[in-house]
């Protein structure tokens, strides 16, 4: 009798404790990273789908463009912002940045325990899920491009889609200067698209996450018969599935914190963060992202 209020007591203790720690993982913030702040049109979005989850975001200022870098550079520093954020306790890695989610992702799993979602994936299945006509187009980093990140998932998904991809790597800046509606973008939009322009898509993936803050002018210039995917929405949708498949979404009801780190707040930061974002950005901190990784 007593032995097996013993074991009644002992099972009770275990499923208390499971439940605590389980409680507690779901409270740990989502961890977000960028090669900048381009990965800030993936914040927005995650805000309004799951906004009770705390945030941390980490965006590599200091060392931007990651898209004319080496892969084993992207690699690297990739590794270290995934460490940075898990140094953070996040209870998900989200590669808010299509550079790094092309060449640096595969690495990323082998080396980290948590949930990574990157963009490729997402933006690859939203094409595949929109084109009528079989024929999409991708626009990206060099990097992105060079990896043939898109055109090898998609064509994983379909192999009888045919895929048409293109390097606009002036777009970060020019997303960056905030010439939304600038004639000089709509001027190197003309020049960039002009090919694409040919190939009858119907559909064009924003392979980049800078690139949604110019979506006005591509859009006029590719015109409106095409589809424009954002892959940052894409993945949203991901991040939310991935979170009730391993049961961990937050139990809060209040809006969730947002903390930002960067390896560099330049000169005109709070205004190009505000302009991704959508509202102003505060409890910005500047850390030393090398060193930092050394202490881990
Ligand atoms: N935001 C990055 C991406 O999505 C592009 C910026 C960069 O070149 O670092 O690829």
């Amino acid at each position: 009798m007593n032995f097996s209020v013993m074991n009644l007591r002992n099972l009770f203790l275990k499923f208390y404790k499971d439940y605590e720690l389980n409680f507690m993982e779901k409270e740990k913030p989502l961890g977000i990273f960028d090669s900048g702040i381009g990965g800030l049109t993936v914040v927005k979005r995650l805000a309004s789908v799951l906004p009770n989850e705390d945030i941390v975001y980490f965006g590599d200022t200091a060392r931007v463009p990651y898209g004319s870098k080496s892969n084993d550079t992207v690699i690297e520093y990739s590794i270290q912002d995934t460490k940075f954020l898990i140094n953070k306790n996040v209870k998900i890695v989200i590669v808010a940045c299509n550079t790094a989610s092309s060449v640096a992702l595969t690495e990323l799993g082998k080396q980290f325990n948590v949930p990574i979602i990157g963009m490729i994936k997402p933006g690859a299945e939203a094409a595949v899920n929109t084109t009528k006509n079989g024929r999409i187009g991708v626009i990206g980093t060099r990097a992105t491009i060079n990896n043939q990140a898109y055109s090898t998932e998609i064509k994983r998904l379909d192999p009888n889609l045919e895929v048409f991809e293109y390097a606009c790597p002036l777009f970060v800046s020019l997303a960056e200067e905030g010439w939304i509606n600038h004639k000089a973008t709509y001027l190197i939009a003309e020049e960039y698209l002009k090919d694409l322009k040919e190939k009858n898509i119907d559909t064009l993936v924003l392979g980049c996450t800078h690139y949604p803050i110019l979506q006005n002018v591509i859009q006029d210039v590719i015109g409106d018969k095409v589809t424009l995917i954002d892959s940052g929405v894409a993945s949203t949708e991901i991040v939310k599935s991935e979170l009730e498949r391993i049961g961990l979404p937050t139990n809060k009801s209040s809006l969730g914190n947002q903390e930002f780190f960067v390896s560099d707040i330049p000169i005109k930061f709070t205004e190009v963060a505000e302009l991704f974002l959508g509202r102003s950005v505060q409890n910005v901190s500047k850390v030393d992202i090398e060193r930092l990784i050394k202490l881990v």
